[in-house]
């Protein structure tokens, strides 16, 4: 948009003008429009790539028959399950359409102008931008070792601190803290302060938790009642498309947030979806074993040319290409492989890479092969 065109920027909120919008990975759909390929591996935006499970896809097509009926607000069932599972009551549990919903309708409940919402460097770009749009101060912690310092990010709460969010583990750069930093944490975060840990990679980082030293939020609602875990359903349930997440706390935090939340705010396939989903235990030991093959085979890839990485313990990994990162970005596309820049997270010199299938991996190890001249 030109100066010219913008009519109404003076009415507008003034924090909304410098909201800079989630950029999300490039569709297939556009690529395959730009370049007119047929083959394209899209490892761009951390989907399950077994896509869907049947039983799933099954429900979902009887469910399609009742579509006439607005879905059911409260989502009673899936909030059944999930209490069940989790060992919560249902009025813990919000349900949002997508897990960056809720996210977002947390910084709408707790803050405003003139409060600080903290969130470490690298961390996902939903955090500022919820910061922004309520027109609170995003207080940026500076990362170490590309992960949240958690202690650093303690240093940084001042009687303006309503709310703090964290990833474990982080996106985009795939690092996650353990048991003992995060209980070091949260039970120095003042009582008033809300904390959301947002566990959008859970399932991964259990899988690849060999020390057996990954907290699970969950186990800390009880004692912390400021404590808010979010979680989704669009990542190992294999259920992007169809938006769907949930927060987990305590039940006056969660009225609040159940307050906010559009009526009907999650449709009725996702709520089927969800449920079915979450009792589909094989589909998801099939897609977490795959993430760990995927993972070595791309990290053993990487290794093999010379490439180094951060380690990481979601479905993704950040790669290091210095100054040549954009440039290779381009060739990938030309070779019909998605990946996500990572510009905007102030990560030039890296691409992040989600994990795909057996043939997609190879797919982008040999496309960076070739693009590299290795
Ligand atoms: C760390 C993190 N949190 C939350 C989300 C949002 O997930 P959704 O809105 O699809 O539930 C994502 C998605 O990429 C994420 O990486």
């Amino acid at each position: 948009m030109t100066e010219s065109t913008q009519r109404f920027c003076d009415q507008v909120q003034p924090q909304i003008l410098d909201v800079h919008p989630y950029i999300p990975g490039k569709p297939v759909s556009e690529l395959q429009r730009e370049l007119g390929l047929n083959y394209i591996s899209k490892l761009a935006s951390n989907e399950n790539p077994l896509g869907i499970s049947h039983k799933v896809l099954m429900a979902v097509q009887k469910a399609l028959k009742d579509t006439s009926r607005y879905p059911d607000g409260s989502a009673f069932e899936l909030k059944i399950i999930l209490a069940k599972l989790l060992d919560v009551t249902t009025s813990q549990i919000a349900i949002g359409n997508g897990s960056n919903e809720l996210l977002e309708l947390v910084a709408r409940v707790f803050a405003g102008k003139g409060d600080e919402i903290i969130y470490s460097q690298y961390a996902f770009a939903v955090y500022p931008i919820s910061a922004q749009v309520v027109g609170a101060t995003g207080i940026e912690v500076p990362a170490v070792d590309w992960g949240h310092d958690l202690n650093a990010m303690l240093a940084a709460i001042t009687p303006k601190t309503k709310l703090i969010y964290i990833a474990n583990p982080n996106n985009p750069t795939g690092t996650r803290f353990n048991q003992s930093q995060w209980e070091s944490f949260i039970s120095q975060v003042p009582k008033h302060v809300i904390v959301v840990l947002d566990e959008a990679y859970l399932e991964y980082a259990k899988s690849f938790d060999v020390d057996g030293d990954y907290p699970d939020g969950c186990d800390y609602l009880k004692q912390y009642p400021n404590l808010l875990v979010s979680r989704t359903f669009s990542k190992v349930y294999g259920l992007a498309a169809l938006r769907i997440g949930y927060l987990l706390g305590c039940d006056e935090i969660i009225e609040y947030i159940n307050k906010l939340s559009n009526p009907f705010n999650v449709n009725s396939l996702a709520q089927v979806a969800a449920c079915t989903a979450l009792l589909d235990t094989s589909f998801l030991a099939k897609s977490i074993s795959l993430n760990e093959q995927g993972m070595r085979q791309l990290t053993e890839g990487l290794s093999a040319l010379n490439i180094s990485y951060i380690p990481s313990s979601g479905n993704f990994v950040c790669i290091y290409l210095g100054s040549d990162a954009l440039e290779v970005n381009q060739k990938l596309l030309e070779e019909g492989v998605i990946v996500r820049p990572l510009v905007n997270y102030k990560l030039p010199q890296f691409l992040r890479v989600s994990i795909g299938t057996q043939v997609e991996n190879q797919h982008f190890i040999d496309a960076l092969k070739l693009v590299l001249n290795k």
